[in-house]
Parts: structure tokens; sequence; C-alpha cells
């Protein structure tokens, strides 16, 4: 396999090589959640310059229904999304005459508001003349480190939102290899539904790590689903159960209850993400060497908790450990931004017919594999 991989990743090197000295200026879109956000990114020799990163949130919208509901998403996504780009070409200094390209996530995600943010996005390629690059959400989050660095191919993913929990060695743009993932919630969704069940208001994750600084994590003795077990799979929802049925017995819950059962729950989490992250280092290092790259990204990733012990992990098996600024863990533009400028300077581009797609696993060839183990379902946030 590993003559193959490197086969792919010389021949982007060339086509790289072909554009060094380019640089592409291109207007993204982000519509796959309840995030309506639009960014302007000049990528070029020195990196990834940010001239606009308009988010607009909708956490109001959906805070009394405790979680995303789809229409209400796709609905302010319709409301909010021309405002959001007129806000990202205004504050960037640009008219759409000076793209390179217009790129938008075209999945995966709640269809609704994918297709809004790809209507969009074709409309303005169609009326100005300018390609149009259809990005995977996933692939996003996965250079999204790059935002703020030039981190080098390949490294070590893992992606932790509320959708998705995977390890995934990136080698190249396009090119991903899924080496493990979870078999039933994502991790972002462990955190919501844990926060929902005791009440903490929504969006939840953000809300469980500042009880669970406040909480002592060892008065409750919590599993840590597939510690120690070959592979790099994740499982949360019999965490999650556990945690639920101590809140149960405790009846009414305190706010020292509270913050302990997410203290527990959290320190459960950090095991199993250390041990999971260490037999994906185990299974990237013989392709890799010594020239390991640990990097986190997506929503989880914003959590200081979660970062500190990853960087621990890596550092005690020699690798470096990337992070991408909190800003750039949650759902934005900027990486919509960044996938379509590294897209348009390889060569690619997309037609108008590119469709919204609902699912799209980075690896398609394992998805079809092992279709039981999912990228996490959309819970809380859905
Ligand atoms: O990447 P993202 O914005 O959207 C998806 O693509 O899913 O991730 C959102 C997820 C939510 O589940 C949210 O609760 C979680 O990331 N999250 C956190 C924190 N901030 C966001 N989880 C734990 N700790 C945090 N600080
Ligand atoms: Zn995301």
């Amino acid at each position: 396999m590993r003559k193959r991989v490197e086969a792919v990743i010389s021949a982007r090197r060339q086509l790289s090589a072909g554009v060094e000295g380019k640089q592409a200026t291109v207007l993204g879109i982000e519509t796959s959640c309840d995030e309506t956000a639009a960014a302007v990114v000049r990528l070029g020799a020195n990196g990834a310059e940010i001239l606009s990163d308009i988010v607009l949130s909708q956490v109001a919208a959906h805070a009394p229904y405790r979680g995303v509901v789809p229409e209400i998403a796709a609905r302010a996504h319709v409301e909010g999304l021309d405002g959001a780009i007129r806000a990202a070409m205004h504050e960037a200094g640009l008219g759409f005459e000076d793209l390179d390209a217009v790129a938008a996530t075209a999945g995966p995600g709640l269809i609704g508001g994918v297709m809004v943010g790809l209507v969009t996005a074709k409309a303005i390629a169609l009326a100005h003349d300018k390609p149009l690059i259809a990005v995977n959400h996933l692939e996003g989050h996965a250079l999204s480190p790059r935002l703020a660095r030039p981190v080098t191919f390949p490294y070590l993913l893992l992606l932790v939102s509320g959708g998705h929990c995977q390890f995934i060695a990136v080698l190249g743009l396009g090119v991903y290899r899924r080496l493990g993932s979870t078999v039933d919630d994502a991790l972002g969704e462990a955190y919501d539904k844990v926060a929902k069940l005791l009440d903490l208001g929504f969006p939840g994750g953000p809300a469980v790590e500042v009880r669970a600084k406040a909480g002592d994590p060892k008065r409750f003795d919590f599993p840590r689903p597939l510690r120690g077990r070959p592979g790099c799979d994740f499982s949360f929802a019999g965490l999650k159960t556990a945690v639920a049925r101590e809140a149960a017995a405790l009846g009414d819950l305190s706010d020292q209850d509270k913050a302990d059962l997410c203290a527990g729950f959290q320190a459960a989490v950090l095991d199993v993400l250390s041990d999971r992250a260490e037999r994906a280092m185990g299974a990237f290092d013989p392709l890799w060497g010594a020239q390991g790259r640990l990097v986190v990204a997506g929503g989880v990733a914003a959590n200081q908790a979660v970062r500190a012990r990853l960087e621990a992990v890596a550092a005690a098996r020699g690798y470096d450990f990337i992070a991408p600024p909190p800003r750039y863990c949650t759902d934005n533009a900027a990486m919509i931004a960044l996938a379509g400028a590294e897209r348009i300077l390889a060569g690619f581009r997309d037609n108008l017919d590119a469709p919204a797609r609902a699912r799209w696993p980075l690896d398609e060839a394992a998805a079809a594999l092992r279709p039981t183990h999912k990228a996490g379902r959309k819970g809380a946030k859905a």
C-alpha cells in the first residue's frame, strides 16, 4: 500500500509544483449544520491568509428544542446566507470578479442546509463565470490546521465533532485512509447527550467542559469502552448510558452532582482517547516512521482537556501535536474556502450539476468495507 500511496502523493506534488508561485482567492460557504458561514481565503506560497470569516450562529433558534431542528436550520440558512456572503466579500474588500473560485460544502450534513449553500455557490459561479468547488465538509475539517500554519502531509488526523469520530491518515490532498471510527455515537454527540440529560443547555459540549472543571473525576467509575482492545475504533453509547444510569439513581441532582458526573464522564473520554490515539499512532508509524504528526480537528477539538491529553500522548510517542485555533475547530467557512483553494490550485474543479449529499465518507473504500462502522449519527445536534 505504501508504494501506491507514495505514487499518488508524488503525482500531487508534481501537480502543485506546476502551480508554484501561484495563489488562489476563494469564497467558501458552509451550511451543513447550524452555522451559516461565509469566508474568503487566499492561499499562496506562504500559506493561507484569511481575508474574512463570517459565522452566523443559529444557537438561539434551536435552543428551545435543545438540539438542531433540520427544517429550522435550512430556513435560517436561506434567510442569513446572502447577508453572510455580502459581509464576507465586503470585509475582504473584494468583488466576485476578484475570486478564482467559489467553494461550498456539498455534504455530508443536513440535506436542506447543504442544498441552500451549494445552490447559492452554483448561482454565483454561473453568474460570474467562476469555477465551482464542491467540498466535502470532512475534508474542510481535515485541512483546517493548515489555516493557521503550513502543516505538511502526511499526518494522522483525529476528527471529533458532533457527527463524526474517526482516525484518518491524511496522505495528501484528496488522499485519505480511515484507520478507525465509532461503532455507535460520535464524541460530540455523546457530550451533547450528557448535557441534555443533565439539563445543561445547548450547545452541550462546552457546558460539560465547564462543569467538569468544578467536579471530582473520581466520584464515579464510568466504563472506558474498547480500551485495550485491538484496532482504533470508538464506542461511546455505553458510557453515555452509564452516566444516565448514575444520574437517574441520584434523583434530584445538585450542582455538585452534575459537576462530578461531567468530570467522571470527561475523565473516561480522555482515557479512551489516549488509548485509541496510541493505537492509531501504532497503525500510522509503520507507514511513516519517525516523522509523526497528530492533528486533532472538529468541534470537540475546541475542548482544552482533550487537547492537553492528546498533546501528552503524542509527545510520549515523539509525535508533533497540532490543533487548529478553537475558532477553526467548530464549523466555519474558512476551512471550506481553504479546501477550495487547495483544490483549485491542484487543478480540480466541479461541474454545476455536483450533487448535495447527506452522506459522503472521506474514505469511500473503508466505508463500503465496514458499513456498520459509522461516521457517527447526528445526535442531539440534529
Ligand atoms: O465541528 P462541529 O462544529 O459540527 C459538526 O460538524 O458536528 O462540532 C460540534 C460538536 C458538538 O457536538 C459540540 O457539543 C462539540 O462539537 N463541542 C465540544 C466543545 N465545543 C464544541 N465538545 C466538547 N467540548 C467543547 N469545548
Ligand atoms: Zn463540522
